[in-house]
């Protein structure tokens, strides 16, 4: 596949580093116009350096934008500002997530939230914000960075599990929704992968994941940028609704 994204507009959210990081370098690969959501300046101008080095062709424009995607009112405005400066939104990846791991039993009120909020509330904020033009261009990809712990459930992440089996439980619903109006919606769920979410977890920890994972390896940013790509190109035009996991055959 070469230049599959070409002439189309990104939002990725977390764009700033890890997966989302890795996305949107595949994305400005693949030709299309980027725009990395995060909330650190400095990585945000570390990406778009690298991204304009990747790009391809001179013509593509690599905005950043400072926000934190749980807040309603600073998701619409950024939405708003990428859709003047791009002329559209063609694809919006929700990639943007926390952990704030424990069990249950000592999970704070405050923990609970922010997951919710950075994880979940956010996806309604963004999907929000472009539904409407996408529903008037009748066109557009949705991709929702779930997990397969949303599928799976996993002790210690009763918050970040909820989150996303929500995230799986809104894309089902919006992709009924504006399914007729040529608006793919879909999850990509990831299984372990090499960033900073998972570089705290200890050898022991990592081993053990590693016994459940049939590929016998934890999974790298680009696996997922790939799947990625996919989802936001015309060659998954028929697919809808649906959670693509990619995790070494962790979860069938
Ligand atoms: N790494 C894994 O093993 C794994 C597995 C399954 C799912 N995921 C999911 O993939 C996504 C990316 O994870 P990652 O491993 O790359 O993590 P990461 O911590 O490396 O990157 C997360 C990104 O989200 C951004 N972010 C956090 N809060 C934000 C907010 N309020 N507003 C805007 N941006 C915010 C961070 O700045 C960062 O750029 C997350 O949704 C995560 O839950 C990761």
């Amino acid at each position: 596949m070469q230049h599959q994204l070409k002439d189309k507009a990104a939002v990725i959210t977390g764009g700033t580093a890890g997966i989302g990081k890795e996305i949107a370098l595949a994305f400005a690969k693949q030709g299309a116009h980027v725009a990395i959501f995060g909330t650190h300046a400095e990585r945000a101008a570390e990406v778009v350096a690298l991204l304009e080095q990747h790009k391809a062709f001179p013509t593509q424009k690599i905005l950043s934008k400072l926000v934190d995607v749980a807040n309603k009112q600073a998701a619409d405005a950024a939405i708003q500002e990428i859709t003047t400066a791009f002329g559209k939104i063609d694809i919006l990846v929700n990639n943007a997530g926390i952990t704030r791991d424990g069990l249950l039993m000592k999970m704070s009120e405050e923990d609970w939230d922010r997951v919710i909020a950075v994880n979940l509330k956010s996806v309604y904020n963004t999907c929000q914000a472009l539904v409407r033009p996408m529903i008037k261009a009748r066109s557009g990809k949705i991709i929702n960075i779930t997990s397969v712990v949303g599928l799976t459930g996993n002790a210690g992440q009763a918050n970040y599990a909820a989150s996303k089996a929500g995230m799986i439980g809104f894309t089902k619903s919006l992709a009924q929704e504006v399914a007729s109006r040529g608006i793919c919606v879909n999850c990509i769920a990831p299984g372990f992968i090499k960033t900073s979410m998972t570089d705290v977890l200890t050898d022991a920890q990592k081993e053990a994941i590693m016994q459940k994972v049939p590929m016998g390896r934890l999974g790298n940013p680009e696996d997922i940028a790939k799947a990625a790509v996919f989802l936001a190109s015309d060659w998954s035009d028929y697919m809808t609704g649906q959670v693509l996991t990619v995790d070494g055959g962790m979860v069938m």
